[in-house]
């Protein structure tokens, strides 16, 4: 790329290769577009994640976490909808027969752009309108010979078993397990309403054209709630504590601004409590994760883009590189899946009501986040440019979701500098924390690289942690990764202030 300067998006993909954040998939057989693996610097970022959902959207709601297989029969998502209505639009090229998404390559046609087309949730036969007036090409041979639009079910199908026939697929969400599996956990929780349950797992679309990285995948994470509850009773118990505060959203512009949540509630922007509690919970998540306040907003989906099974949608979106994505979508779900799950399996996936003296099928509303958009919005926000005070490019990340809580440094490979750090590491670990061990390269070098990651602490033993005559005897300097500067600590205390830190989120030294 000598001589090229590389988009933001171009640069951090190639420090997340680089720096075994992400490997491309099956990088050795050619790497199919849309499939990503995690590198070791990038599992333990993303794992971060998953259990910081899971501590605000489970544990402090008292929700219950499950886990679901990821084949599921076909007859599951055809009661769910999935087989019929889970499809994008599909045109060939008779010339070159390759295929694309319809819309995305009406979005990219000039003059479409120019008369603020939005091809988006069109049927096929509105966008085969639309590729004929803007005379759209094939963005590969160039020629305007696009077939008329069709769908793609965006489902991997396979079969279970040696028998043909014996259709199933990977699931496009993992929210159809937890309805599956709901009447089994509300019996063994006492039959009671309303109840949460979620789980963090892999879903699979087989996107027509992946792209923008871990944006578009054909395989990623979600980490979806399902809050089952009687549609009489639309309250949310912890709303009084957090109806004061505000949320921002994108007006009908495009322009956003800030609303208070209970007027969201009463207004109707927001279909109930329950929604409003768990858009605050995205909201506190991001923040917590170092996305900037102004760089994300929620919007209300408009009617034609609803999916299939939602009586209102509220999207989050993110502003990155690529433009704005969505990374949460939260839906109203009503008794749509287990409804349909109880038509079509017979099973009984009613709740009695003890006040209301009988069977009710629950309602529920769905707060579903993708983990790999989180991932790449928190490689996007976290990124700082060298500086005249620091000449390399590095990573900002809030403490407590940083790949290691440190590294650990003898100053110099000799003198036993290199033993005490060996022992100072296997200290960290004992105390739960995770810490790597280097000892290649110049200690500035080592700063540099640590950094490059995103480590905030930086543990050096030297010669004044062994020598016994020293006034600094038995301490270790601790270097704090936004401004560089050290400290000396007592071994003794090194876990706890550590730990202090992270929970602090402090990554610039004290006063
Ligand atoms: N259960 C509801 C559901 O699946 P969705 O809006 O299709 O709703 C929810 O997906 C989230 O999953 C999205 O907001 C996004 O973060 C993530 N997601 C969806 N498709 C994705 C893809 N192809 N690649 C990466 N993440 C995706």
């Amino acid at each position: 790329m000598a001589g090229k300067e590389l988009s933001k998006a171009d640069k951090l993909m190639d420090v997340a290769i680089r720096r075994s954040f992400l490997i491309p998939g099956s990088e050795i057989y050619g790497s199919p577009a849309g499939f990503y693996d995690y590198g070791p610097v990038g599992c333990a970022i993303k794992r971060k994640l998953e259990n910081l959902w899971r501590s605000e959207m489970l544990q402090q709601e008292g929700f219950h976490e499950i886990e679901t297989t990821l084949i599921v029969p076909e007859k599951v998502l055809i009661a769910s909808g999935h087989a019929a209505n889970f499809a994008d639009p599909l045109v060939t090229c008779e010339s070159c027969k390759n295929k694309f998404r319809a819309d995305h390559l009406i979005e990219q046609n000039a003059a479409a752009k120019a008369d603020g087309a939005k091809p988006a949730g069109m049927a096929p036969q509105a966008l085969s309108e639309l590729i004929k007036k803007y005379k759209v090409e094939c963005p590969q041979c160039k020629k305007a010979t696009l077939t008329e639009v069709g769908w793609f079910n965006m489902m991997f199908r396979t079969n279970i078993g040696p028998i043909d026939g014996n259709v199933a697929y990977f699931r496009p969400e993992t929210a159809q397990g937890i309805f599956l599996d709901f009447a089994r956990i509300v019996r063994n929780y006492g039959s009671k309403l309303p109840i949460g349950i979620g789980q963090v797992g892999r879903s699979a679309r087989n996107e027509i054209s992946p792209r923008q990285g871990l944006v578009r995948m054909r395989e990623f994470t979600q980490m979806e709630l399902e809050y089952f509850f009687n549609p009489k009773d639309q309250s949310y118990p912890g709303y009084g504590k957090i109806k004061g505060e505000t949320l921002r959203f994108a007006g009908e512009d495009g322009k956003p601004y800030e609303i208070g949540i209970s007027k969201a509630v009463e207004s109707g922007l927001i279909a109930n409590e329950i929604m409003a509690y768990l858009l605050y919970k995205q909201k506190i998540i991001y923040l917590s994760i170092g996305v900037p306040q102004d760089k994300f907003a929620f919007r209300k989906m408009p009617k034609e883009e609803t999916p299939h099974y939602s009586k209102g949608n509220v999207d989050m979106e993110v502003e990155t590189s690529y433009g704005t994505i969505e990374v949460a979508g939260t839906a109203y779900r009503t008794d749509f899946d287990l409804a349909s799950h109880s038509k079509l399996s017979g099973a009984d996936l009613s709740v009695f009501v003890e006040e209301e003296k009988q069977r009710i099928v629950p309602h529920v509303v769905e707060p579903s986040m993708g983990t790999d958009r989180m991932f790449w919005c928190v490689l996007e926000h976290c990124f700082r440019e060298k500086t005249e005070a620091k000449d390399w490019e590095w990573f900002a990340f809030p403490p407590a979701i940083a790949p290691y809580h440190a590294w650990i440094f003898p100053l110099m490979k000799k003198d036993g500098m290199d033993e005490k750090a060996r022992e100072v590491e296997a200290m960290l670990r004992e105390a739960g924390l995770t810490v790597y061990y280097q000892d290649s390269g110049s200690i500035g070098r080592r700063y540099a690289r640590a950094d490059e990651i995103g480590v905030p602490y930086c543990v050096t033993v030297d010669f004044d942690t062994l020598e016994k005559t020293s006034d600094k005897h038995g301490t270790v300097t601790i270097r704090f990764r936004n401004d560089g500067k050290q400290i000396r600590v007592k071994l003794g205390e090194l876990a706890s202030k550590i730990s202090g830190y992270v929970k602090e989120g402090r990554a610039t030294a004290p006063d």
